[in-house]
């Protein structure tokens, strides 16, 4: 196996999360998706394909595909059977959900090993509100047949509202518990490219709030090295992760992840946009392996951490 790439401040560089599409069927209000790029200009299999290959040629061991809304790409099933060949250590996928029922089964025939589903309430006129649009069952259908095919683990993203959504959350972890998936409390960030600014300072909620409550709680807590040192917490039979990046120094410190923007861009840091590479043009016209290999190289070498802490 190659070494892994270690960058400036001694993270090594593990995943790689590409962004295949910016398109989505819904509408977050909160939705922090980086510009917008015609369908056109959208990276191809072979693209992402190639990508993939030059990430694994500098050590990356696992894969996640994002976007948007990755499903909503009708060669979403080749593009994962592609990576999945490539031999990473894991290729998973972030969706909405909503057209999850119908794609789980193949996904997991190419070679695709898990999933996590951004669904942020159980209740109807909450989840209009939050996404415009009226998919909750449809959701809640693909989680279960995402078990069902034995995509593993199965994790539910649910991005914490004040007033939304924040009293759901013992709510939003029985289900879970009840499908035998993990329930992933996120913190809301600022969305730059939200054209409704004052959304933070309206939703923004604290999870350490939270977080206090579930150290008590707790049975057992876990530390997950490498992945932002994000916190796992066991209780009741089920699992709570969480996840805060905002001025949070061990997140930046024990980051290690590179991103792909929609564009083709690699990007160093999820919270800054000053400081990307850009990849899909050169690649168009016609650089060779080893420049693009350079190329995320320069990537590793620009990552600095956000919040400082390292
Ligand atoms: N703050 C926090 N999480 C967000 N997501 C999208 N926008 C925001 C935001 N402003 C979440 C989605 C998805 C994950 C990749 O990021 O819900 O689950
Ligand atoms: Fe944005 Fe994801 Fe919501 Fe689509 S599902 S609007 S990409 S946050």
């Amino acid at each position: 196996m190659t070494d892994l790439k270690t960058d400036n401040f001694q993270r090594p560089i593990i995943s790689l999360r590409i962004s295949i599409t910016n398109r989505c069927n819904i509408r977050c209000f909160y939705c922090h998706h980086d510009g917008i790029i015609p369908q056109e200009y959208e990276m191809t299999p072979p693209e992402i394909e190639r990508i993939s290959i030059i990430a694994k040629n500098i050590g990356i061991r696992k894969i996640r595909l994002s976007g948007g809304e990755p499903l909503i790409r009708d060669d979403i099933v080749d593009i994962v059977k592609k990576i999945s060949s490539l031999g990473f250590q894991d290729v998973s996928l972030t969706t909405n959900g909503t057209l999850l029922e119908k794609y789980a089964l193949p996904l997991k025939n190419a070679g695709l090993n898990r999933v996590n589903v951004s669904f942020d309430t159980l209740k109807p006129e909450t989840y209009r509100f939050i996404t415009k649009s009226n998919y909750l069952e449809h959701v809640q259908k693909g989680i279960e047949k995402a078990v069902e095919v034995g995509l593993y683990p199965v994790k539910v993203n649910m991005v914490v509202m004040k007033g939304l959504n924040h009293q759901e959350i013992w709510d939003m972890f029985q289900f879970c518990k009840e499908k035998g998936v993990i329930l992933q409390i996120i913190e809301l960030l600022e969305a730059e490219s939200c054209p409704d600014s004052d959304f933070f300072d309206d939703y923004h909620y604290d999870i350490g709030i939270i977080e206090e409550e579930l150290r008590e709680k707790a049975t057992d807590i876990k530390t997950r090295a490498f992945m932002q040192d994000r916190k796992k917490y066991f209780l009741e039979g089920g699992e709570i992760e969480v996840v805060r990046p905002m001025d949070n120094t061990e997140f930046c410190k024990n980051c290690t992840r590179l991103r792909i923007t929609p564009d083709g861009k690699l990007k160093p840091c999820l919270l800054r946009n000053d400081n990307l590479v850009d990849l899909i043009e050169p690649m168009r016209h016609g650089a060779s392996d080893e420049k693009l290999e350079k190329l995320f190289l320069e990537a590793i070498k620009n990552r600095e951490p956000y919040y400082g802490g390292c």
